[in-house]
């Protein structure tokens, strides 16, 4: 159940579905994402605190989110993750958490504890060497761990994530399918957008979700599911169903129209896309003392100026400053 607020922007979307972005740190170096050697990490002042972060999701919640995903970077390395879960999901939203599981297999049990309830699994390859290729870290067995962890935990339904990359792991997409329907899991593929901090995606490049389709449709019959709301993925069943596995063509077939989404980076700024290119300053009124009122009218701002979509497929698409790792997925 909603509040009777709503987020409102210019084109008639509410938005409901809060994004915080707990760190710009990863345990990982994905291709598609970091360098090799990381990236200039956000300072840690300017990083909010559990209070902060807790504090700015309950004025999230009074003006009308009822959906709380933590993100990153790795959301597991946040050392206060468990009470941030507590927090949050205190406010009476639920909590959901977008990771690449390292680490997951020690943790879970206290994040549900403490009310996570839903986690999202970015698995990209079952193959060691293609792993420690494309994540550039020796880590599939602690991934598979993570993923056993987070299923044993109760974490259900278990979404994993997949971003196909041409000659890399494409030739993938049925084996990755076949593990998520062998444990009943939800598989979804991602387009590859255009976020990588090295600015290296190239549209020719990219593995379209209708390539997926015809790849997995060797293996699989697959017919459409249900209508998909303000969710991203297009699904499909799977040989008849009940199983279904989702495309998320972010970049061929945009969602914005239905996005429901904000996002709140790990150093106080709200974003109203993913691609947007200016930000609105929360942490600096919010330690300056500004009200709950003020803070929420800076929110609400900054949701009135966004944009119908996200403009990659304009000519003049510019690229966002900040990478995906320090805006969260
Ligand atoms: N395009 C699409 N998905 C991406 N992810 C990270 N970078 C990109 C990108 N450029 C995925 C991760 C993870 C989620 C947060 O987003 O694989 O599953
Ligand atoms: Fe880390 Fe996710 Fe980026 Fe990979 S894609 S480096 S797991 S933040």
């Amino acid at each position: 159940m909603g509040s009777l607020m709503a987020l409102l922007d210019t084109y008639g979307r509410a938005h409901r579905d809060l994004r915080i972005s707990l760190t710009d740190r990863c345990s990982l170096r994905c291709t598609y994402c970091m360098p090799e050697q990381g990236l200039p990490w956000l300072a840690k002042p300017t990083l909010l605190t559990t209070e902060e972060l807790i504090h700015l999701a309950r004025i999230a919640v009074g003006l009308g989110i009822d959906e709380v995903r933590l993100t990153g970077g790795e959301p597991l390395l946040r050392r206060d993750l468990v009470d941030v879960v507590a927090g949050i999901s205190a406010l009476g939203v639920e909590v959901s958490m977008t990771t690449n599981a390292l680490g997951l297999d020690k943790m879970a049990p206290d994040l549900v504890a403490a009310g996570l309830t839903r986690v999202n699994i970015s698995l990209d390859t079952l193959d060691r060497e293609t792993f420690k290729t494309l994540a550039r870290r020796d880590r599939l067995d602690d991934t598979l761990a993570g993923i056993a962890a987070a299923d044993a935990a109760g974490l259900a339904p278990l979404k994993l994530n997949t971003v196909l990359m041409r000659d890399i792991n494409d030739h993938e997409s049925p084996a990755l399918l076949a593990f998520a329907l062998e444990h009943g899991y939800q598989l979804r593929f991602i387009e590859q957008m255009p976020l990588d901090a090295g600015h290296t995606w190239r549209r020719d490049n990219m593995v379209t979700g209708e390539e997926v389709l015809v790849r997995l449709r060797k293996h699989y019959d697959l017919t459409p599911a249900e209508q998909r709301g303000s969710a991203p993925a297009e699904r499909f069943l799977v040989d008849g169903g009940p199983a279904t596995v989702g495309v998320i063509a972010s970049v061929t077939a945009p969602f914005c129209g239905a996005c429901d989404r904000v996002r709140l980076t790990a150093d106080g700024q709200v974003r109203n896309c993913l691609f947007a290119t200016t930000e609105t300053d929360l942490r600096t009124p919010l330690r300056e003392g500004a009200s709950d009122e003020e803070l929420g009218e800076l929110v609400q701002a900054c949701i009135t100026a966004k944009l119908p979509g996200h403009g990659i497929n304009d000519p003049g698409f510019l690229q966002p400053a900040r990478p995906m790792s320090a805006i969260g997925g």
